[in-house]
């Protein structure tokens, strides 16, 4: 889908949303109003789909942003390098995670803050959020926007018992989201787990029962709990 009410055409930066492949990923296109790059978040599943959007848009690809490294956000970086040269966007802290792929020599590292620039004006800015691994990152846009890779679901958030999470670092990345981010931010997931595809920061803490817990121990207890 696209973005299109009054704030976002005049935005610098357009965003557009594919659910793509069998776990439900939302893929997402960022578009810079004027002519500029057009990168793409956790590109996987489904190449031909993301390259047919490129082309009716009439923009090569430019940027790759991944939000971390697990294989259902990346599994389509292959594919895209055969037709494009482009620059992949991640977290320093996932290099570790990151020592096979066959692309580590296009990947620029980044640290927490760091603001890609994509033309005309459009901008996004890099916001370290470890817990679901290491170097997770959630994406402001348009400084009203957040693409919050498996940190966040619409009423849900990352597991972190895979190599690499860590419960009680997620539970301090939310915080600095709830602390950092105005309420009417709209949140957009990596993955479309929860009721609705989005919804704004305040929403969410009211429904997503992760939000609702600010003991650390209470976090890490629930997110670890025995899985059902
Ligand atoms: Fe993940």
């Amino acid at each position: 889908m696209t973005y299109s009410n009054e704030a976002a055409a005049q935005a610098p930066l357009h965003l557009e949303r594919l659910q793509l492949g069998p776990m439900a990923n939302f893929v997402y296109l960022l578009v810079p109003t004027q002519r500029g790059r057009l990168a793409v978040v956790d590109p996987a599943w489904d190449v031909p789909a993301l390259l047919a959007r490129a082309d009716e848009l009439g923009r090569p690809l430019t940027d790759i942003v991944l939000t971390h490294h697990h294989a259902d956000h990346r599994n389509g970086v292959e594919g895209l390098l055969e037709r494009f040269s482009l620059r992949i966007h991640v977290q320093r802290a996932e290099k570790q995670w990151l020592r096979d792929a066959a692309w580590l020599s296009e990947v620029v590292w980044h640290d927490g803050g760091d603001v890609i620039e994509l033309g005309g004006g459009a901008t996004v800015t890099c916001l370290a959020t470890p817990g679901h691994t290491p170097g997770s990152q959630c994406l402001l846009c348009n400084d009203n926007k957040i693409l919050t890779g498996d940190t966040l679901f619409i009423d849900g958030c990352g597991r972190c018992d895979l190599p690499g999470g860590d419960a009680g670092a997620l539970f301090k990345s939310l915080a600095n989201l709830r602390t950092h981010l105005p309420k009417s931010t709209l949140v957009l997931p990596g993955h479309d787990y929860g009721p609705v595809p989005e919804a704004s920061w305040e929403q969410q803490e009211i429904s997503n029962p992760y939000l609702q817990l600010r003991a650390d121990r209470d976090f890490v207890d629930y997110r670890l709990r025995p899985r059902s």
